[in-house]
């Protein structure tokens, strides 16, 4: 079968590298794609907001799937485009993207149907906000409506810092529309943990777990990012909060938008917060972690494939989802100056050191091809994933791999996969 992937970062690079090894699958294209998603697919320059475009091409290259990597496409109903033209693809549609594309909405969700998250209230009105802040608890967290690039959530210590992130969500509109609306939330403490599912409507099927590092900086100092680094499985992600959410959280999620009339294919992406009074849910995401695929799926056994047609024919019951018993972790190397401000065009060397060396990959997230070679074209360049026995033997893997590759201004976290030595 011929396959469409549309996204162009270190997750669907991972995700064309697993497609790839289907047995059924003989061709893969990707919408726009990078220089490390060449090896496996046909990039074609169409951009992943170009329904239209990326319709009409599905149509002319009889592709049998596609496969949407990105949140935004999501959020902006290319699963409905799609579908409306007869086509196969896998993601939710438009009214269940919702869970990631409205966090209003998604806290709403939860307090319907009883799921754990943190207490909030949501706010249209900046006055309102601002009101409600005078006798609030500090810390306090703000979160614009929308999607913001993973950006748009400000954690305040003081009122009057609340005070000015009520202004750059809602007055300055920062993160643009995505601040109509806001959530004012609860702090919570405790360790975070990501869980990716496959849905097909009613079955829901967890994934391995999996940790990111948001900040820039080591210690977790610095600005957010869109993710600096990952390990799975989590060690703190027991059996027992396993069963909790299981419980509590993952099918309970499923249901709710079933009964809601807006059923969920696709990926449901829990950000767990690990919190002494139980797991709570930080966040939905509708789609593939980012550079959490790029630990998961290299300890995935299934053929991906299988599992992307069982969700769209909602026959996910019939799948059993099978991981290796081993360990991953990925470092990004990313632009100096990443998040900010950063320089892009300078050559990769080294990427030709992961061919043939089992359990070592180089996931290209921000790359481009040119005369000069591969070059740097992002924020985060490339993400690179070493397995290993255990958490500390991938570690050890990945943080030996960065040194096989090099670019002028590459920066990366020494710390990426410390708290496994807490665990
Ligand atoms: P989100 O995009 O909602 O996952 O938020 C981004 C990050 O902000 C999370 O990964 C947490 O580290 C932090 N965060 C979000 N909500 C809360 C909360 N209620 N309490 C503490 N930290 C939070
Ligand atoms: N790694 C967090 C995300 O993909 O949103």
């Amino acid at each position: 079968m011929k396959v469409l992937i549309v996204g162009s970062g270190g997750r669907e690079h991972a995700i064309a590298w697993k497609v790839a090894q289907s047995e059924k699958v003989d061709k893969i294209y990707c919408a726009p794609g990078n220089a490390g998603i060449e090896e496996y697919a046909e990039c074609v320059n169409i951009g992943a907001m170009e329904f239209d475009k990326l319709v009409a091409f599905a149509k002319e290259k009889e592709i049998d799937l596609t496969v949407i990597g990105m949140d935004d496409p999501l959020v902006g109903g290319v699963v409905d485009a799609f579908e409306e033209a007869g086509l196969r693809v896998f993601g939710p549609r438009k009214n269940a993207a919702i869970l990631e594309g409205s966090k209003a909405f998604s806290k709403d969700l939860m307090k319907k149907y009883g799921i754990p998250t943190a207490a909030y209230e949501n706010f249209d009105d900046p006055e309102a906000a601002l009101e409600y802040l005078e006798t609030a608890k500090f810390p306090i967290v703000l979160k614009a409506d929308g999607l913001a690039l993973g950006k748009g959530v400000l954690i305040c210590n003081t009122l009057e810092e609340a005070k000015d992130g009520v202004k750059t969500i809602m007055l300055d509109k920062q993160f643009g529309a995505s601040g109509n609306r806001m959530v004012i939330e609860e702090f919570m403490t405790g360790r975070e943990v990501s869980v990716l599912s496959f849905v097909d409507g009613k079955t829901i099927r967890t994934m391995t777990s999996a940790q990111d590092h948001k900040r820039a900086g080591d210690g977790d100092t610095g600005l957010n990012t869109g993710g600096m680094g990952t390990f799975s499985p989590s060690p703190f992600y027991t059996k027992e909060v396993d069963e909790f959410c299981e419980k509590y959280i993952y099918q309970a999620t499923v249901d709710a938008m079933a009964a809601e009339g807006r059923t969920f294919k696709g990926i449901i992406f829990f950000g767990l917060m690990l919190t002494e009074d139980g797991p709570k849910v930080l966040e939905y995401n509708a789609r593939f972690g980012d550079p959490e695929t790029q630990v998961v799926l290299p300890r995935m056994k299934t053929d991906l494939v299988e599992v992307f047609e069982a969700c769209i024919d909602g026959t996910l019951d019939q799948i059993d989802l099978e991981f290796e018993d081993n360990a991953a972790v990925c470092v990004v190397l990313a632009s100096e100056g990443y998040p900010v401000r950063y320089e892009k065009g300078f050559v990769i060397s080294g990427l030709d050191q992961f061919k043939g060396k089992e359990g070592y990959y180089v996931f290209h997230a921000g790359t481009k091809k040119t005369d000069k070679g591969i070059v740097t074209n992002g924020g985060r360049v490339l993400g690179v994933t070493a397995t290993g026995a255990d958490l500390k033997a991938a570690r050890a893997n990945a943080y030996e791999a960065i040194h096989w590759v090099d670019f002028e201004g590459k920066y990366y976290r020494h710390d990426i996969g410390k708290a496994i030595d807490e665990a």
